[in-house]
């Protein structure tokens, strides 16, 4: 069948078979690499009790999250316009509310303290275990935000990866 020729102009901009940005697409795979290292992370901590690899993971999860995060912005803000690559979508429209508003709405609420929850978990972390990371008296504290911050993550993927089907794959 043959494509309409609006859709023709945006598709190719990002390397999924839908209309994202190459930044949005690249997002959306980074968010499953994240899931499976922080899953990773997370047993090595609690069946192996390997502390050293799961804090070098998370400093490696955190930064990499921070420089993505960061690009993101700047691709939304100044670079793609996501609402024209959203258009053909019956899930979203530009005036009044949509589902695609909606879920957007839950995933930045969702990002937003999970971000801020991350940045906190970390420096907590670094100052109150010791080096190399062992148990101590930060342990509860951390075990408790630690999967508070974990859950904030896997929702945060999960709400974006439903956000993406609505706005740039469904049509
Ligand atoms: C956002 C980053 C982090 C998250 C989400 C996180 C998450 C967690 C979680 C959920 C646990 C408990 C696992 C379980 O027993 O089920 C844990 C344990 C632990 N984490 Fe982290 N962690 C993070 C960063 C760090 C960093 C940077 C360090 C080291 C400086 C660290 C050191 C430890 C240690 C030593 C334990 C074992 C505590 C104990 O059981 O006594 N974590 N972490």
């Amino acid at each position: 069948m043959p494509m309409d020729p609006s859709r023709v102009a945006l598709v190719g901009s990002g390397f999924l078979p839908a209309r994202g940005s190459w930044m949005l697409d690249l997002v959306v795979l980074a968010m499953v690499l994240v899931v499976v290292v922080l899953s990773w992370s997370l047993y090595l901590v609690r069946y192996q009790q390997n502390y050293q690899l799961h804090k070098r993971i998370q400093l490696t999860l955190g930064i990499v999250l921070l420089i993505a995060v960061t690009a993101f912005e700047i691709d939304m803000r100044f670079i793609t316009d996501w609402r024209s690559l959203a258009e053909p979508s019956p899930y979203f429209s530009r005036e009044g509310w949509s589902l695609a508003w909606g879920a957007l709405l839950i995933h930045l609420a969702c990002a937003l303290p999970t971000t801020l929850l991350w940045i906190a978990v970390i420096v907590a972390a670094l100052r109150h275990f010791p080096s190399p990371p062992s148990p101590s008296p930060h342990s509860l504290t951390h075990r408790r935000w630690g999967k508070i911050a974990a859950i904030g993550m896997y929702a945060t993927a999960v709400t974006g990866w439903i956000f993406y089907y609505l706005a740039f794959v469904a049509s």
